[in-house]
Formats: C-alpha cells, structure tokens, sequence
C-alpha cells in the first residue's frame, strides 16, 4: 500500500490556515498556493536518489551527493493545479512539465471528463509528480494516474494540498503504488462531494470564477 505523508511543517500549516480563510482575496490565494507548493515540493522530492561525486572545492577534495537517475516532470491537472506548478518549479526549475486537463461534472461529480492532455515524451524515465490542490472523491487524480502510466510513468506522486479520507482511500485501492503527499486530511465530504471544511471551490478561487 502506498504512503500518504501530512507535510506538517509549521511554514506549511500556517500558510493552508490563511487559505482556509474565506475572506482571502485571489491575489493573496494564488500567492499561497504556489508558496505551499513549493514547500510540499521539498517533502515530494525527498527519496530522488543520489550519487556520490568528487568535487573540487577551493582548499581540496570534497565527497559530495548529487541527484542521478530519474529526472522529474510535473504534471498539474488543470485547472486548480496550474495555480501549484510554479510554486513546484521554483524548487526543481529543470524539471519537465506536462499538462492535463479534466473538470468533474457539474451534475454528477463523481464523473470527470478530460478535456486536455500533453505530457512530456520522455515520461516514463521521469519521475512524476502530478500537481492538484483537491484531492476530493479521488476521481480526476485517478484519471490523470491512468493518463500517466498509459504514457509508460512507473513513478508517480500525487500532491495535493488538502484531501480526505475517501478521496485517499479511492486512490489507494485504485493506484496502491501511488504515494500521496498532502498538507492537510480534512474530515470529508459534503453532500455536493465538496472536502468539508476544506478552502472551498480551489479553481474558483485561484481565478475568480466565482
Ligand atoms: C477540482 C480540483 C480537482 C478535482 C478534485 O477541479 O482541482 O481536480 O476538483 O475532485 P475529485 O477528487 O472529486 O475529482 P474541478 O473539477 O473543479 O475543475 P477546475 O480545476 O477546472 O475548477
Ligand atoms: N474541488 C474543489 O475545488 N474543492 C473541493 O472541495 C472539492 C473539489
């Protein structure tokens, strides 16, 4: 079963609490969404494995760690994700970015469509973190895993910023490979499959939609 790590540094927790805030203005929300991305990113990319080199430093030989093997590519699924990917990319600028769009029906939330898909070539020899605020009933973070490994990706994160238990527990049984990185466990969902008490519509909010 994959893991699912609450990213509880203070930084972090402080930040989601200013999100949570409903008097928060879009300026300042899409401010904290990319800083919270960028921390969790810290968190997200901590197992990339390393080598050891020599470097030669100003007075000798120094036995130093670089990163070797995989590189990254983030994958944020529009819309709310794109408000994370330049956040994640502030932390690992050379990683590739791919895009995928899905929206959950307005009627049926449970149902996601996909309207977009575009995902860098050299996929599978990357390690994918795929980038979303909301990780609600699990529905579009499925998809866009399927997406992935349909494209050949073996090693996938999922980071969402706030999520619940049914979404986490969706996403296991479907990707028991897939680990998830969050800022928060909220306590559920509500009757419209929005995350209770959550920050609300994230894509509304980032773009004033609504
Ligand atoms: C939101 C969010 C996730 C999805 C989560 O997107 O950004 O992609 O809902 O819900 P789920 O886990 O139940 O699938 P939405 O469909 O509202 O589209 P948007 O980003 O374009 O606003
Ligand atoms: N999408 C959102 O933006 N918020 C939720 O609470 C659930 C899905």
């Amino acid at each position: 079963m994959s893991n699912v790590i609450v990213c509880d540094h203070p930084l972090v927790q402080h930040k989601i609490s200013l999100l949570r805030d409903k008097n928060t203005g879009a300026k300042e929300f899409r401010e904290l969404v990319q800083e919270i991305a960028m921390f969790m990113c810290y968190e997200a990319t901590r197992d990339l494995p390393l080598k050891q080199v020599q470097i030669e430093t100003p007075l000798g030989l120094a036995d130093s760690n670089i990163i070797s093997g995989r590189k990254v590519a983030f994958v944020p699924i529009m819309r709310a994700g794109l408000g994370m990917m330049e956040g994640a990319l502030a932390l690992v600028p050379a990683a590739k970015v791919g895009h995928i769009g899905l929206y959950r029906d307005e009627v049926n939330g449970n149902t996601t469509h996909e309207y977009y898909c575009k995902l860098p070539f050299d996929i599978a020899n990357r390690e994918v973190i795929i980038l979303d605020p909301m990780l609600a009933t699990g529905g579009s973070a499925i998809k866009a895993i399927n997406i992935v490994k349909n494209a050949g990706a073996k090693q996938i994160k999922f980071m969402c910023i706030i999520t619940c238990p049914e979404g986490v527990k969706a996403v296991q049984e479907a990707h028991p490979d897939v680990d998830i990185i969050t800022g928060a466990i909220d306590k559920g969902l509500n009757e419209d499959l929005y995350i209770v008490p959550g920050i609300g519509d994230c894509g509304d909010r980032l773009y004033g939609t609504k």
